[in-house]
């Protein structure tokens, strides 16, 4: 065999490796499982119920809108709608600090996970709609 064929053949093959390890389950990776247990879990639990943590959100209306507005949630934050403790206390999300690709595979993972919903998000996407949202804040302020 000459060497450009094995070399190809060996590129293929990893690249097979890749795909199956990045374990696309419905279009699901194994790296939205990651970062969410990494980072989501410590505040909302491994199935959005909260876990130790006050964060339940698994009733949420963002798990039946469209993925737009999660994609805002995970990009800027929320503010906090429950009052916990004592009254005048509300507690925020921050922007999740992950890029495009990662915050596509974490808003895939939990839209199946807790919203059990099965949906496409790509980093192209998320990268849309922060622009966006970027631009209509600051037009916003222009006025
Ligand atoms: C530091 C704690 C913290 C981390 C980490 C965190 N969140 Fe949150 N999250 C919150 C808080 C606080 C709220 C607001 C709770 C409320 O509105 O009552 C929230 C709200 C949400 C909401 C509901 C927003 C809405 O408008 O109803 C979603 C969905 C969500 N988080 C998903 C995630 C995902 C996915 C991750 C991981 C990428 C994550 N969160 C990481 C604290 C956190």
């Amino acid at each position: 065999m000459k060497w450009n064929v094995v070399l190809f053949l060996g590129l293929a093959a990893s690249t097979l490796v890749f795909a199956i390890r990045s374990g696309t389950s419905g279009g699901v990776s194994e790296r939205g499982r990651v970062v969410y247990d990494q980072y989501c879990q410590r505040c909302h639990g491994s199935d959005g119920s909260g876990g130790k943590g006050p964060y339940d959100i698994r009733t949420r209306e963002v798990w039946k809108s469209e993925p737009r507005d999660l994609i805002l949630v995970l990009a800027f934050g929320a503010s906090g709608r429950t009052v916990y403790g004592q009254p005048g206390i509300r507690l925020g999300m921050p922007p999740a600090p992950y890029s495009d690709e990662d915050l596509a595979a974490v808003a895939m993972y939990a839209m199946q996970n807790i919203g059990k919903r099965t949906v496409k998000i790509t980093a192209e996407e998320v990268s849309d709609v922060k622009a966006e949202h970027l631009t209509r804040m600051r037009d916003q302020r222009a006025k």
